[in-house]
């Protein structure tokens, strides 16, 4: 039997190179991840500036396979070239973005509307990237039945991997995940299908795993920002979390934000996209929230979490994400 695998989602301004780094360094239990969306770009050339994220060297510690944003099989091919030029052999085309405006210009989720694109796309990235090419889907845009119709386009490509977002465009993160419009996609698809949605917990991967056996790879995306904890907890059950390690991870990941981002602004950014989700794991996390959101220094953020550190640091398990009809 094929074990099975745990991949870090790809979240924008989340789950770049730096968050990657420290988790691996103070958490670990995830086998690899998908980078954040690298958009194609007009013009024959792509600065290196723009590949900074999925750097080989800086990304030794987690393996990551990057994606790519797009609808132009023309820049897609120059952008997979240079990716291909790092020495990468994977690579994941984003057809779920969510947002309207991408949507309305065809990249994304809006993809799935134009089975001839979707089909150069693919047809581009599978003759680039032979070993491995993959994609990112949700179930469709203003109803799920799109992913569906897809899949005979997408079928006659050798993708590595098709992760499946059960959601469609319209709900962006909210409301349910449908695991019924996924058995469908799953029943149909001839690829390796990985899962991407709402797992906070042990019991949501058993009862997916109970649901879904065909499928080996589960993609941990806002579960794993808001439980750093999680990865190790569905690896092995048992592992009280530990505010030590919390606080060696933040201290880490504060560091390397500052040597990297230039002034306290981008820096404090940052951190508030990181702990949106992680107070949810403190008790009295909301007043936490409250100090972090609304500090102007970073002082005043160094602050106020050593003061939880000190006063109570204490975790609140998270609720199931997955709840089934
Ligand atoms: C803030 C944010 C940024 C995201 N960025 C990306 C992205 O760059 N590429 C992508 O394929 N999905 C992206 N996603 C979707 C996630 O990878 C994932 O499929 C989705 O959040 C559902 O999984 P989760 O409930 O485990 O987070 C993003 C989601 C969020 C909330």
């Amino acid at each position: 039997m094929v074990p099975r695998r745990l991949c870090l989602a790809p979240l924008r301004g989340v789950t770049g190179l730096t968050f990657r780094r420290c988790f691996a360094r103070h958490f670990g239990g995830i086998d690899g991840a998908v980078a954040p969306f690298l958009t194609t770009l007009a013009g024959a050339r792509i600065k290196p500036t723009h590949l900074t994220d999925i750097l080989p060297e800086r990304n030794a510690e987690l393996p990551v396979v990057p994606q790519v944003l797009g609808k132009s099989p023309a820049e897609l091919r120059t952008l997979l070239l240079a990716i291909r030029g790092l020495g990468y052999t994977r690579c994941d085309l984003n057809a779920g973005c969510p947002w309207p405006f991408v949507v309305k210009k065809g990249r994304g989720a809006g993809l799935l509307r134009d089975s001839e694109l979707l089909s150069s796309m693919l047809e581009t990235g599978c003759e680039i990237m032979p070993e491995g090419f993959s994609l990112k889907v949700r179930l469709g845009i203003d109803t799920p039945g799109l992913l569906l119709e897809r899949m005979e386009t997408i079928n006659r490509f050798p993708l590595a991997e098709v992760a499946i977002h059960p959601r469609t465009a319209r709900q962006m993160y909210g409301g349910t995940v449908d695991l019924g419009s996924f058995g469908a996609c799953l029943a149909a698809c001839r690829h390796p299908v990985a899962y991407s949605g709402d797992i906070r917990t042990p019991a949501d991967l058993r009862r997916l795993e109970a649901r879904f056996p065909a499928v080996r790879s589960w993609m941990l995306g806002r579960g794993v920002v808001a439980d750093p904890f999680l990865p190790r907890l569905l690896a092995d059950g048992g592992t009280p979390r530990d505010p030590a390690q919390l606080r060696l991870f933040l201290e880490d990941f504060l560091e390397q934000s500052r040597a990297e981002l230039s002034g306290p602004g981008a820096l404090l950014g940052r951190l508030k996209e990181l702990w949106g989700y992680l107070h949810t794991l403190c008790a009295g996390g909301e007043r936490l929230w409250k100090d972090i959101r609304t500090c102007r220094r970073p002082e005043e953020y160094e602050r106020a979490v050593a003061a939880w550190f000190q006063d109570q640091p204490v975790f609140v398990a998270p609720a199931d994400g997955i709840v089934e009809p």
